[in-house]
């Protein structure tokens, strides 16, 4: 019997002899009820087989043809599960209920594609080989970035997606929620953010960004569905961190609420990418006012602990020139904007860790100094994570070189669609360097993980979303759950070659492998 092919790879896999036979008469065992029910909706299509769901018997005899998902207090991590398969049972064991996701996910991966149909498949033996799984995640952060700022995606797309994350255990979606294209959540007390904000005139030409297609573009997801897409992502293990980006990529807010920014007047949601000059002003009062009772309503649908402020990409030019924003630096002692732009930061780091909750933003908040509590997501390579751990900060590691996603796949533009004009192969994200050689020992724990980032400006679509995404997550998915020191791309690609036939049953439009 060879080893099966499972992504992430796990820790430990031990082959034994026999199979089990998933059949009409198996039943499922939950001590989580709630996880049961998503696995018997797990392989109800494919096999039309309606498994029931039972409590544990109290008896503690032993369970003969069931899948038995058990909470034990033997392992101390709380991600970790241990899958042992024997012709009577499967039985997954974990300390937590997240631990139980995984080893779910795992045992689809057991079972053939087939498995991911959404239609019952006749003449399949539902076989799973004897073996026994230990398995553990190397980093806790294991997360994807979704922009819907530049193009959007429906809501049954986006539970689609996280299907998907869940079945390569990631655990966190970053939701990109705001920038100057598009304001896309709504806020009750701000209705022009979804009335205006939400909206762009037109958009540039991927092939030409001076060029325009005539069409206007837009939307949001109400409170109700983000609620939806929060619940639904909860259940598959999933926490969803919200991004309202501060106090660049603004001028979609500035557009409706003009007193926000410096100049007061003349903004416009923009219709061609790159950075804006025009961001929101650090010296009016009310601009703290409105990110913060924006993000009141951002903390009661999202209980994320972390929550990310953007940061990045924010010209210092409107800054210079604004009166309110010098009188700011002039009384709260301040050397340049740059520390204008620290002390905009740590405003939001004390009302958010006030209220029990992390700020998270990209590298730049370490320009000017640091937050108190701020953790820092690296994208300009990682010199910014090593700096933030080292000084002691949590850090999510997402470099433009590995974890980017929006950029080609191939050096043959020309075969590709339109894309960010950089290049990273499947081989090269599955190189992704989590934890640099220049972060001190002791400071390596600060080291959170890490992800991969989707920007949208040239994914219009869901399909191209997956092309963009697959199977490129998936290295993104093996490198944070099982950091292997030796990596061997031939054999990556190998057993991702034996694994694609699972997105093929899903229809997952993933870009195919070179040959
Ligand atoms: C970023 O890519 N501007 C964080
Ligand atoms: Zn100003």
């Amino acid at each position: 019997m060879s080893t099966p092919t499972i992504f992430p790879q796990p820790r430990q896999v031990e082959m034994a002899d026999g199979r089990f036979r998933l059949d009409e008469a198996t039943a499922i065992v939950a001590d989580d009820r709630d996880l049961g029910e998503l696995l018997a909706a797990y392989l109800r299509p494919a096999t039309g087989c309606d498994l029931p769901v039972q409590a544990p018997d109290a008896t503690d005899a032993e369970q003969v043809n069931a899948i038995i998902l058990r909470l034990d207090g033997r392992s101390t991590a709380d991600d970790a599960y241990d899958l042992k398969v024997s012709a009577a049972s499967v039985d997954i064991a974990a300390p937590t209920v997240d631990g139980l996701r995984h080893g779910v996910q795992t045992l689809r991966q057991l079972l053939p594609p087939e498995i991911m149909s959404r239609d019952k498949v006749d003449g399949v033996d539902w076989e799973i080989p004897a073996v026994h799984i230990s398995d553990a995640p190397a980093f806790g952060w294991r997360g994807l970035l979704l922009d819907v700022a530049r193009h959007m995606f429906s809501v049954a797309e986006i539970k689609s997606f996280i299907d998907l994350m869940a079945f390569y255990k990631f655990n966190t979606l970053h939701w990109h929620l705001t920038d100057d294209q598009g304001w896309r959540i709504e806020i009750k007390k701000y209705p022009r953010l979804t009335e205006i904000s939400a909206f762009r005139a037109e958009t540039a030409l991927p092939t030409n960004r001076n060029r325009f297609d005539g069409v206007a573009y837009g939307g949001f997801y109400t409170q109700d569905e983000v609620k939806d897409i929060v619940s639904y992502a909860a259940r598959r293990g999933i926490t969803i961190v919200p991004e309202i980006e501060m106090p660049g990529h603004a001028v979609a807010a500035l557009s409706a609420y003009p007193h926000l920014g410096c100049r007061g007047a003349g903004y416009q949601v923009r219709r061609t990418w790159g950075i804006a000059e025009d961001i929101y002003c650090a010296g009016k009062d009310e601009v703290f006012n409105f990110l913060q009772d924006v993000l009141s309503e951002v903390l009661q649908l999202f209980p994320s602990t972390f929550v990310h402020i953007g940061g990045d990409e924010a010209p210092k030019a409107r800054w210079k020139a604004c009166p309110d924003c010098q009188a700011r630096i002039r009384t709260e002692s301040l050397a340049d904007e740059d520390e204008l732009q620290s002390w905009f930061v740590g405003q939001m780091d004390s009302w958010l860790t006030a209220r029990g909750r992390r700020l998270l933003g990209w590298d730049e908040i370490l320009e000017g100094g640091l937050a108190p509590n701020a953790t820092v997501m690296s994208w300009r390579g990682s010199e910014g994570g090593i700096e933030a751990a080292n000084a002691g900060h949590d850090v999510v590691m997402t470099p433009t070189t590995y974890c980017y996603l929006d950029y080609y796949q191939s050096e043959d533009r020309e075969s590709e669609p339109p894309a960010l004009p950089a290049y990273l192969p499947l081989e090269k994200v599955y190189q992704f360097d989590v934890v640099p050689g220049d972060i001190a020992p002791d400071k390596r724990q600060h080291i959170l993980g890490g992800q991969g980032n989707i920007w949208t400006e040239y994914i219009p679509s869901f399909q191209h979303l997956q092309y963009m995404a697959y199977p490129r997550a998936i290295a993104i998915a093996e490198v944070l759950w099982h950091h292997p020191a030796d990596r061997d791309y031939t054999q990556f690609r190998a057993r991702l070659k034996r694994h694609l036939p699972y997105l093929d049953t899903l229809n997952v439009s993933y870009r195919r492998l070179d040959d």
